[in-house]
């Protein structure tokens, strides 16, 4: 594939750049703000329908399944809806029980790989109803689901996945919005998410404007042989995804945890040449969050925390800006795409192409 690289190095920077305007993209013309909520064409249920749903299950594989991690939660905090994802190769090996109530949403940015659309095909052979949140039109998983959302994220010629990733989880964070504002969600809690979406794109050019800084952080943390990712809820599908980009392009072994459960085993992993990266938002756990940097730093271990304020006991922070605690996980992540961008560059990784992985996996 030959795209324009726009005069970046490599297709990862170039998609990474592109995120404020790739959410612009996937915002536009669908907010309704007379009934604070958003309209979704393509969606394929109605109202009453979507009042109906009892549960959501998300499928997906890889970075599509932790932006539908993050999909559950929005779901679940914003409609009320009982909502969890699971990667869809392990869904459809187990002999799910396929509920009549149960809304299931397969996530993809290609809409071509074979687990997700295997569990797609399998699910509506035994009549459930089937959403997509994919990004590639037309794909096999958009052409075989009963209707969706699209991600209009752009091509992602990189084989990480990058914009694509941020532009799910803000296609979840809509269709979480909009099932909300059939069920319980007020008309200001509509209102007070709208406003925070439409603060994405700006917050993620500021966001961008720290590359320096994330830079050097890289050349202090990037010489481990093993880092370890931490997150409590909202944080937590951020530490999986930022786990899995720096592994797959800087070949760094990199462990994701609840920070909940370091106490339970991995804790004793850590010493000062094992990093942590810490995810530590300003919302309701914040203390909880600072127990887990004690926890960390009484070991010895080095920290970097990425959050909304400097945390000083961490050897370094990274400071994002604010939104609404519901949609932070959408930019908390972002700085650590970069994290995973310098390490690879500094060690002299093949950025685009990563060993031994394909942009889409379209056998079993
Ligand atoms: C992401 O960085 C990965 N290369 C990979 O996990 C990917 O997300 C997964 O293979 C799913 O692909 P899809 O979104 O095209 O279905």
């Amino acid at each position: 594939e030959t795209w324009d690289m726009g005069g970046h190095d490599t297709y990862m920077h170039k998609e990474i750049h592109e995120q404020p305007e790739a959410v612009d993209r996937v915002l536009r013309g669908r907010i309704d703000d007379r009934f604070a909520t958003v309209r979704l064409g393509g969606l394929g249920i109605d109202n009453r329908e979507a009042r109906a749903v009892r549960r959501v299950k998300i499928i997906g594989c890889g970075s599509a399944y932790h932006a539908g991690m993050i999909g559950a939660q929005l779901i679940e905090e914003l409609a009320r809806i009982p909502a969890d994802a699971e990667p869809a190769s392990e869904f459809r090996y187990r002999n799910p029980v396929v509920d009549p109530d149960t809304l299931y949403v397969a996530v993809s940015q290609s809409g071509e790989t074979y687990d997700t659309l295997a569990a797609v095909q399998e699910l509506k052979r035994k009549g459930a109803r089937v959403l997509g949140v994919v990004n590639v039109v037309g794909s096999a998983i958009a052409r075989e689901t009963d209707g969706g959302v699209y991600v209009h994220a752009g091509p992602e010629v990189c084989v990480v996945s990058t914009k694509c990733f941020t532009n799910t989880a803000v296609a979840f964070a809509l269709l979480a919005l909009h099932l909300g504002r059939v069920r319980d969600l007020s008309v200001a809690d509509g209102r007070r998410i709208i406003e925070g979406l439409r603060r994405l794109p700006e917050q993620l050019s500021e966001i961008l404007k720290t590359e320096e800084d994330i830079r050097r952080i890289a050349a202090e943390f990037g010489t481990a042989r093993s880092m370890m990712f931490v997150g409590r809820v909202r944080g937590y599908p951020v530490a999986r995804e930022a786990s899995l980009k720096l592994k797959e392009i800087s070949y760094i072994h990199a462990e994701a945890y609840p920070a909940s459960e370091l106490k339970h085993g991995p804790l004793a992993l850590i010493e000062p040449e094992v990093p942590s990266v810490a995810i530590v938002p300003n919302d309701e756990l914040l203390e909880k969050n600072r127990a887990t940097l004690e926890e960390i730093k009484a070991r010895s271990g080095r920290i970097l925390a990425v959050g909304h304020q400097d945390h000083p006991i961490a050897d370094e922070t990274i400071i994002v800006p604010r939104n609404e605690p519901e949609l932070d996980p959408i930019l908390l992540g972002v700085p650590l795409q970069l994290l995973a961008y310098h390490t690879a560059l500094v060690m002299g990784r093949d950025i685009d192409k990563p060993r031994n992985l394909a942009k889409s996996v379209t056998v079993e």
